[in-house]
């Protein structure tokens, strides 16, 4: 049976601008090497503008940047200017991304009420994005969760490559379930499981959250599916039907990982909302706004949406 609401936590703002291309740095020794140079970052009122659309949707949370160095995403240096500009909407969740305790206690001291941790299935990956090993990533997140519990911030877990990494290949499931199971005891209130590079199938999605749901309650899983060989709705149905209820989307599917190369960025939130509105299950989000608001960022950035869902609402 499905849920009847789904949670969907819009992460355009961070998931989809933290990638977004302009000129790359071209030496290959270099970890930084494929991000965006700041000659490329997207203007902090772009980015401003595009949360307060999102604010209007009805979405419920809107992950709005991350607190990482700016010297290996330079798109997200402006984290403080964000939560600052920003129209906070009462009873919408505005979580940040905080590798360590510097970005945790900088999200704080800009507003940040919520926060994000990330971690990976895999160990090259973690290398790649957190430049330390798994082990060492779970003790710099005990230290965040202590100061977190402190000062009473909520704190969500990703964990990463559940699907596949583009460094190691195949990832298995124990893996996945290990990974997610230690994030979930450390306290975090819900499990994004990321298929960061969007290889993942309706089988292997189901196989590994079948693995997860023995170490996690269902009821704190969420996904987030990156819509690379266009399998990422079809893996979120599958989800579904195990009973996840929390979906991760971008509007217009702006985005990609910034350390996994050739990765697309996430479902459409668009794309996402019509398919929970023709299963009956409510969301809360207006589609209509939603695609005005992927009309106004594709716009502002000279892109064009990554939705299928482009025409008129008509059929809604
Ligand atoms: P490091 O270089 O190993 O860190 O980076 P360090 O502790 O050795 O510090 C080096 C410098 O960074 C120092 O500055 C620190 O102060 C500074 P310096 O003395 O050289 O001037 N520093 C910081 N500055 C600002 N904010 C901080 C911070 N921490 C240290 N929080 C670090 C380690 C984790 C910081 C770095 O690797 C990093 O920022 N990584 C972030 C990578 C990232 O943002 N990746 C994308 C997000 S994850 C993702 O997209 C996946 C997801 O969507 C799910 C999915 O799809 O699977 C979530
Ligand atoms: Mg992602």
């Amino acid at each position: 049976a499905y849920p009847k609401r789904v949670k969907v936590v819009e992460v355009g703002p961070r998931d989809g601008l933290q990638n977004e291309k302009g000129r790359v740095c071209c030496d290959n020794n270099d970890p930084r090497s494929d991000f965006t140079s700041a000659q490329n970052v997207v203007p902090t009122a772009v980015k401003v503008n595009l949360i307060n659309m999102l604010s209007e949707t009805g979405l419920q949370v809107i992950e709005a940047t991350s607190f990482v160095s700016p010297k290996w995403v330079p798109q997200m240096a402006d984290h403080t200017e964000v939560m600052q500009g920003i129209r906070k909407v009462p009873g919408i969740s505005y979580p940040v991304l905080t590798p360590n305790l510097k970005g945790f206690q900088a999200a704080v001291a800009a507003g940040a009420k919520e926060v994000s941790i990330f971690g990976a299935a895999s160990e090259l990956f973690t290398r790649k994005n957190i430049n330390c090993s798994i082990e060492e990533s779970l003790e710099r997140f005990q230290e965040v969760m202590a100061a977190a519990r402190t000062a009473n911030i909520p704190v969500r877990g990703y964990v990463s490559c559940v699907l596949g990494c583009p460094y190691e290949g195949k990832i298995s499931a124990a893996k996945v379930a290990e990974v997610s199971k230690k994030m979930y005891s450390m306290g975090c209130y819900e499990i994004s499981l990321g298929d960061t590079i969007g290889v993942g199938t309706a089988g292997s999605m189901r196989d590994m959250l079948s693995a997860v749901m023995q170490e996690v309650p269902v009821g704190a899983l969420a996904v987030h599916c990156h819509d690379t060989y266009g399998q990422a709705l079809a893996n979120i149905l599958v989800a579904l039907q195990m009973g996840v209820s929390v979906v991760d989307a971008s509007v217009a599917g702006l985005g990609g990982c910034p350390y996994a190369q050739g990765a697309s960025g996430n479902v459409a939130t668009e794309d996402l909302v019509y398919m929970l509105n023709g299963l009956g299950i409510h969301t809360g989000v207006d589609l209509q706004k939603l695609m005005d608001t992927g009309t106004f960022i594709c716009s502002a950035l000279n892109r064009r949406t990554s939705s299928k869902h482009r025409f008129s609402a008509v059929l809604h």
